[in-house]
């Protein structure tokens, strides 16, 4: 077998990133926006840089605006990382997004997106979970609608809270209320941090906000007290190879240090993070990690298990899912 095909554990993936952009198209068709300025010639999406990157993506939001659309964007992405051999993933998912903050909105959407996981469940047996985030540059007071909507609906579906957007906004500390509010309501927590942040992002997300995972983190890399304690922690980084590379962190795959600090005893999974913006999926992630560091099916195996065992589903979820694993 060769290492794309193995079944894969993904823990960072943004819902709305995550769709297609035939499928933002067909849906701006539908709703006659015109959304072409985000697109090129050959149809992918069209962007510079981070800023821009997440302005074309709330512009690709524009055309998401029922639980409908959400059902039907769920369906698709489950279908494309089904496909991946993807067995058990973890979505992002905004309430900025998804009814504006507001909870009775919030539980119409959120009830699609379910609906549409369990039917991929039953067809293509692919589990999905969903971990409620705040976007960072919308501000916290924000942020504190989307904890609370997270904690109303916390459960065995909704079993975390994050926060995405732009890490050149205020500090993580600004988001404690948030964070504090989800973790009271017993959800598992990470954050985007060491991806655009320096080290001390990484440092301030685990102290002040007490995450277990981070989403990224991979500039802990600059500071090697931090890896130790990275590694002495048992914290579960996020690590996005892919994506850091299109956005331009590293030259390609072979200067990327997912192995470093894998050789250095910091847990490491890997994910797509907003799939078709970056041009990837699970298998190439897989692919390029095999050319450029050697890994094997071994590699993969136990980056999996970590995976799993950094995932906020129940015990009885993640033992199926074990099973689900150790059959291939
Ligand atoms: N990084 C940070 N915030 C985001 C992203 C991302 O890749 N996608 C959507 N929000
Ligand atoms: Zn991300």
């Amino acid at each position: 077998m060769t290492v794309t095909e193995l079944p894969k554990i993904e823990l960072h993936l943004h819902h709305e990133g995550a769709a297609p952009p035939a499928f933002i198209r067909q849906l701006a068709h539908e709703k006659r926006v015109d959304l072409s300025g985000i697109f090129k010639p050959d149809g992918s999406y069209d962007f510079r840089g981070f800023a821009h990157f997440l302005e074309v993506y709330e512009a690709a939001c524009e055309v998401l605006k029922s639980p409908e659309d959400f059902r039907r964007l769920t369906l698709a992405i489950l279908e494309e990382s089904a496909a991946n051999g993807v067995v058990y993933s973890e979505t992002f998912l905004s309430p900025d997004f998804c009814g504006g903050g507001d909870l009775h909105a919030w539980r119409d959407y959120l009830n699609a997106i379910q609906d549409a996981a369990d039917e991929a469940e039953r067809k293509l047996g692919i589990t999905l979970r969903g971990v409620v985030t705040c976007v960072r540059h919308f501000g916290p007071e924000q942020a504190k609608a989307s904890a609370r909507c997270a904690a109303e609906t916390a459960g065995d579906w909704i079993t975390g809270f994050g926060m995405g957007g732009n890490e050149g906004v205020g500090r993580q500390g600004d988001f404690a209320w948030a964070f504090d509010c989800a973790r009271e309501a017993g959800l598992r927590l990470t954050t985007h941090a060491g991806e655009f942040g320096g080290p001390d992002s990484v440092r301030e997300a685990v102290r002040e906000l007490g995450v277990e995972r981070i989403g990224h983190g991979v500039r802990a890399i600059e500071d090697p007290d931090l890896v130790h304690e990275l590694a002495d922690r048992g914290v579960t980084l996020e690590v996005c190879p892919g994506s850091n590379v299109v956005l331009g962190l590293y030259d390609d795959f072979a200067s990327h240090p997912i192995a470093k600090l894998r050789d250095a005893g910091v847990k490491v999974s890997v994910s797509t993070d907003d799939p078709p913006f970056f041009h990837t999926t699970m298998r190439r992630e897989y692919e390029m990690l095999h050319k450029a560091f050697g890994w094997q099916a071994e590699d993969f195996a136990a980056i999996n298990e970590t995976a799993l065992s950094a995932a906020f589903c129940d015990e009885e979820t993640r033992a199926r899912v074990k099973k689900r694993l150790e059959k291939t």
